[in-house]
């Protein structure tokens, strides 16, 4: 791999560093419910502290409509940072206004401000290249040097990832580093055999991946939400199911392109049936070619993969001596449907080969379901960015940092 790195920035001692951080997490009633994305920061934010840097941190959070809006402000974050640094962590009310200024005017070396989320600036993710640019020239009068380390907005166009790094002497952190490493490990020799895990909501986000691995790989999993537009491939009816109508063809396309290669796109062989989406509704367990035969009908929603579809998911993962997992299985937030989700969590924690569970999503159900960190090879941080990854392609994150 080939790629700046902090080094490449030289001495930085009393320098202000500007740190792109995705501090993106989960937060209910403002109370963050999972801060590993916050934790994986901590590597760059240390190191660039120790050597006497003026660390001003820069994320996004949700995706608010371009101005403030207190729902996804970085206060939470930023008091979460301190406590993981134990250190006095200061937050700016504004990203490139007075407030900004003013708290990085008064930083010592080795001093830590978060400035307000950058998505409260309609330029961070306008289209327009002039004003990327002319927003990225602000964050940069903030700064003298700059380290991108939100891994999980690689794959993203915008101010704060692409012309901000044009803008001053750029490096990669610690984190982006770590996580192309593993990433590489996965795409140029794995361990056979693979297999691959997919679940989550988007079918569409996934269907890339899919055409990319499976000459790659030996078995896909499919649970989540996008199985249920794989199932209507085989001529199932789904119910009231999550169901990506457009992207039927294309997926009978991969199970008759699967078989050819000699691939197991593994579906599962029951389903949990729910009378709606909601944590008490009532469910039942069928096959997958009966969605409609409960007492629900074509009202009934699956919402999780069944239990003999959850143990055979866990010995083709015990099996395997790589595996990756993005998208949880079901809807794991409610404990009814969390079953498979900690199935394959469970398998992927007692397998003896190397286990990467990407995606801010994934990661957050393994940590709700008590699962430790240490109990895979990697956690990523990135899901989209991870994928991307995988389907081989250019991410301009990346690429703005020299990665060849
Ligand atoms: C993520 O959660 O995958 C990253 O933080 C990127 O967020 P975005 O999809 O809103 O750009």
């Amino acid at each position: 791999m080939t790629l700046r790195t902090l080094d490449s920035l030289g001495d930085l001692r009393g320098k202000k560093v500007l740190v792109r951080c995705d501090f993106n997490v989960p937060l209910a009633d403002s109370v963050i419910t999972d801060d590993g994305r916050i934790r994986a920061s901590l590597p760059t934010i240390s190191r660039l502290r120790e050597s006497g840097a003026k660390v001003i941190v820069l994320s996004h959070l949700g995706r608010p409509e371009g101005a403030p809006d207190e729902r996804f402000s970085l206060a939470p974050a930023a008091r979460r940072l301190g406590e993981l640094l134990d250190a006095k962590v200061v937050l700016a009310t504004d990203t490139v206004g007075p407030s900004a200024h003013e708290s990085v005017s008064q930083m010592s070396d080795g001093d830590v401000v978060v400035l307000e989320n950058v998505r409260f600036n309609s330029e961070e993710t306008s289209k327009d290249d002039g004003e990327r640019s002319s927003f990225a020239a602000q964050l940069a009068a903030l700064g003298d040097a700059y380290v991108s380390d939100g891994f999980g907005v690689v794959h993203r166009k915008q101010a704060s990832v692409i012309e901000l790094a044009k803008a001053l002497p750029s490096a990669a952190g610690l984190l982006i580093e770590t996580e192309l490493r593993v990433l590489e490990r996965l795409t140029s020799s794995p361990e056979r055999p693979y297999t691959v895990v997919l679940g989550g909501s988007k079918v569409s986000d996934k269907l890339g991946v899919i055409s990319h691995l499976l000459p790659r790989v030996d078995t896909i999993l499919i649970g989540g939400g996008m199985l249920y537009t794989f199932l209507a491939a085989q001529g199932f009816a789904v119910g009231s199911s999550l169901l990506e109508r457009d992207q039927i063809e294309t997926c009978r396309t991969y199970l008759e392109q699967a078989q050819r290669l000699g691939v197991a796109i593994v579906l599962p062989q029951d389903i949990v049936v729910a009378s709606g989406f909601s944590a008490d509704a009532e469910h039942v367990v069928v096959a997958a070619d009966s969605m409609e035969s409960t007492p629900f009908g074509a009202a009934g929603i699956g919402l999780d993969i069944g239990p003999a579809a959850a143990e055979i998911f866990a010995q083709h993962i015990a099996a395997s001596k790589t595996v990756f997992w993005n998208g949880p299985a079901g809807v794991f937030e409610m404990p009814a449907f969390a079953h498979g989700t900690r199935r394959i969590a469970s398998a992927l924690a007692d397998m003896s080969g190397f286990s990467v569970v990407g995606g801010g999503d994934s990661a957050a159900a393994v940590r709700a379901l008590g699962f430790a960190d240490s109990d895979f090879g990697h956690i990523a941080t990135g899901g989209g960015a991870s994928l991307e990854f995988l389907e081989g392609k250019t991410l301009p994150g990346l690429e703005v940092l020299g990665w060849q």
